[in-house]
């Protein structure tokens, strides 16, 4: 694996080898690195010849009061995962490779930001549209990987992709969880054992909707009802939203009649807050998808 840090000197690796048609695939990444990243390395494995996985804690998506400072880094650890997993390139910038001099240009999508993780963290998506469009154009992937964890994330870089006629195929890839339900996230490490515990009401919370819905509940309302009703059994938990939405398009879902639905939840334990989703699928059932 071939650990970069400039942005010259990675367009001219990659030059070589697409000089070779070798197909380039793209994991945007955060770092400290969890089987959720080494699940989108896999797919990027078995689409691409040559795999670059980036490590950049993006600062522009990140509000005033949000976790920047602590957000965990571990960069030693992550590049021995990252090679024993065949990633090609590490491209790992620093926040001047990235942003030399204050941005001008901001990249926002309208609609699909609004609502969900948009309405309580402003600003946010503008910056992981902007930093994941820098990248793109970079590394000039064929293909780049993005985990449905962050299933509205996904529907808003498709959307970029497709107004902006980028030259990039998005590749959603499903959720990874721990054996006992929790989705992985690299924010897990803030929580104690006690929150730790009690977070699996977000996943338990899922499973029940899922299961009212198998069982013929229609009603977006009702199913959230549910959700809300399951996460109060948990005193720490502390509910940001609850929502059903269509998926990708984000608009409200009053009644599930054979749509694609997004059944997405955020809900804050202490100062960490948890996100997860399921995917409501007439056609295709989301592949359970577990940490090894
Ligand atoms: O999902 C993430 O880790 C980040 O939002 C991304 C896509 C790497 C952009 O900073």
């Amino acid at each position: 694996m071939r650990m970069i840090k400039s942005i010259k000197e990675l367009r001219e690796a990659l030059c070589g080898e697409r000089n070779k048609n070798k197909t380039i695939g793209l994991v945007p990444t955060m770092g400290f690195l969890h089987e959720g990243h080494m699940s989108l390395v896999d797919r990027a494995k078995q689409t691409c010849d040559i795999v670059v996985m980036s490590i950049f804690v993006n600062p522009i998506q990140f509000g005033p009061n949000e976790d920047l400072a602590s957000y965990p880094r571990d960069l030693e650890r992550d590049t021995a995962l990252a090679s024993a997993r065949g990633v090609d390139y590490l491209f790992t910038p620093s926040v001047s490779e990235m942003y030399p001099t204050v941005n001008k240009t901001t990249v926002t999508v309208s609609d699909v930001t609004e609502s969900l993780c948009g309405a309580s963290r402003p600003g946010h998506f503008d910056g992981v549209a902007t930093v994941v469009t820098k990248l793109f154009n970079i590394v000039q992937p064929a293909y780049a990987f993005f985990g449905m964890k962050d299933a509205q994330q996904v529907a808003i870089i498709m959307q970029m992709v497709d107004d902006l006629n980028m030259p990039v195929t998005i590749v959603p890839c499903p959720i990874v969880r721990e054996k006992d339900g929790l989705a992985l996230s690299s924010r897990n490490v803030y929580l104690n054992e006690e929150q730790r515990r009690q977070a699996l009401v977000l996943s338990r919370a899922i499973n029940e909707a899922k299961d009212a819905y198998a069982g013929g509940e229609k009603s977006a309302e009702a199913l959230k009802e549910l959700i809300v009703s399951v996460i109060s059994h948990s005193p720490l938990a502390d509910i940001d939203y609850v929502e059903i939405r269509n998926y990708p398009s984000l608009t409200e879902a009053a009644i599930i009649s054979g749509q694609e639905v997004l059944i997405a939840l955020a809900v804050r334990f202490g100062n960490t807050r948890l996100i997860d989703n399921t995917v409501l699928s007439p056609v295709k059932e989301e592949a359970a998808c577990f940490a090894q």
